[in-house]
């Protein structure tokens, strides 16, 4: 009988609790511009399920084979980072500023987090704070010397950084290996993870994939079904991963644009895409 009671006020607890959750978000309570500061606590319980999952996720990160190159680091860290962490002596760009969370200076980063947890950190992103994830964009390698070199950045001078900055010139640090790398078999379920990261639900309603309702392109539904491509080529595997690479070489007027996508990846999201009857 007393368990019974016990269970009953648990309930009616949560319930009330979970309601008045709804009504807050029903009524637009919560202020989500970013023009005003969080709450002390719901500030804390971020901060804290941000450090949390990225110690729990980074715990099984193998480090590195080889040293970290620091020079090619710093060249990726100025041209991906910089404009938002800013770097020695250097603010970080307008746009950053404006973010809540602003993106944190990282000299202190290695007082709290680990060579590998920053690995972690810069290869998956953080959601809902603007730090992106970089994994399709940078090589294994270069992750691992860019989080290396922002685990010394607390060594970096101003006068340092300048000095690197400028005797790396023009120099970019672009992805090598994309094209390269012998292709592994095409992956619809790597596709299908990829496909957020490429910007295509920026455009397309696509599914199996979570995104906003946006129609600028068609809804990928029923896309297997698919005869033939914009610009009429025949939908075959091939001409699919020819079109995501290039639209503009298939359909010289289309408003989809050429997104940087490497071969490996264009089969995997061309194996999804295939898979949606
Ligand atoms: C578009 C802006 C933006 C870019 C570009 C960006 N970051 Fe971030 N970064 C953020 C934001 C925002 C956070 C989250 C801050 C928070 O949670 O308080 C963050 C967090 C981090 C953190 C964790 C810091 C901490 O203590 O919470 C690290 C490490 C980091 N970024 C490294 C990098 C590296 C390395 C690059 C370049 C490869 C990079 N970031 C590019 C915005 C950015
Ligand atoms: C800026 C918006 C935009 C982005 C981003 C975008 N697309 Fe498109 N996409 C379009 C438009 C517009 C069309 C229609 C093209 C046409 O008819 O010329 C299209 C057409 C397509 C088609 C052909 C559909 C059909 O029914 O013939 C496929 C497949 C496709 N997109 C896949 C993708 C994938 C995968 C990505 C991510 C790598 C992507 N798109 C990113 C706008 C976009």
């Amino acid at each position: 009988m007393r368990a019974r009671s016990v269970l009953l006020v648990v309930v009616a607890l949560a319930a009330a609790a979970a309601g008045a959750s709804a009504l807050v978000v029903r009524l637009g309570l919560y202020d989500i511009a970013a023009t005003s500061m969080h709450t002390r606590p719901v500030y804390a319980l971020l901060q804290a399920t941000k450090r949390e999952s990225i110690r729990r996720q980074a715990r099984d990160v193998a480090p590195p084979h080889a040293a970290h190159a620091w020079q090619r680091g710093a060249l990726c860290y100025r041209e991906h980072c910089a404009a938002c962490h800013g770097a020695p002596g250097v603010a970080p760009q307008p746009f950053a500023l404006g973010l809540q969370p602003v993106p944190p200076s990282l000299t202190g980063a290695a007082r709290a987090w680990s060579l590998r947890e920053i690995y972690w950190i810069v290869r998956h992103g953080i959601k809902m704070t603007g730090m992106p994830a970089w994994r399709y964009r940078m090589t294994d390698a270069d992750l691992w010397s860019v989080a290396g070199f922002v685990s010394q950045l607390a060594d970096w001078t101003p006068e340092r950084w300048a000095r690197q900055a400028a005797a790396s010139g023009t120099a970019r640090c672009e992805r090598v290996d994309g094209d390269a790398r012998p292709l592994r078999p095409a992956d619809a379920e790597r596709g299908r993870r990829a496909i957020p990261q490429h910007g295509c639900t920026a455009c397309h309603v696509i599914a199996g994939v979570v995104g906003a309702p946006v129609h600028v392109g068609p809804p990928l539904a029923g896309f297997a079904r698919r005869e033939r491509l914009p610009g009429g080529l025949a939908a075959t595997p091939d001409n699919l991963v020819r079109w995501l690479r290039d639209p503009a070489a298939l359909d010289a007027h289309t408003a989809m644009p050429a997104l940087g996508l490497d071969e490996q990846d264009a089969h995997d999201i061309a194996a999804y895409l295939r898979t949606l009857h």
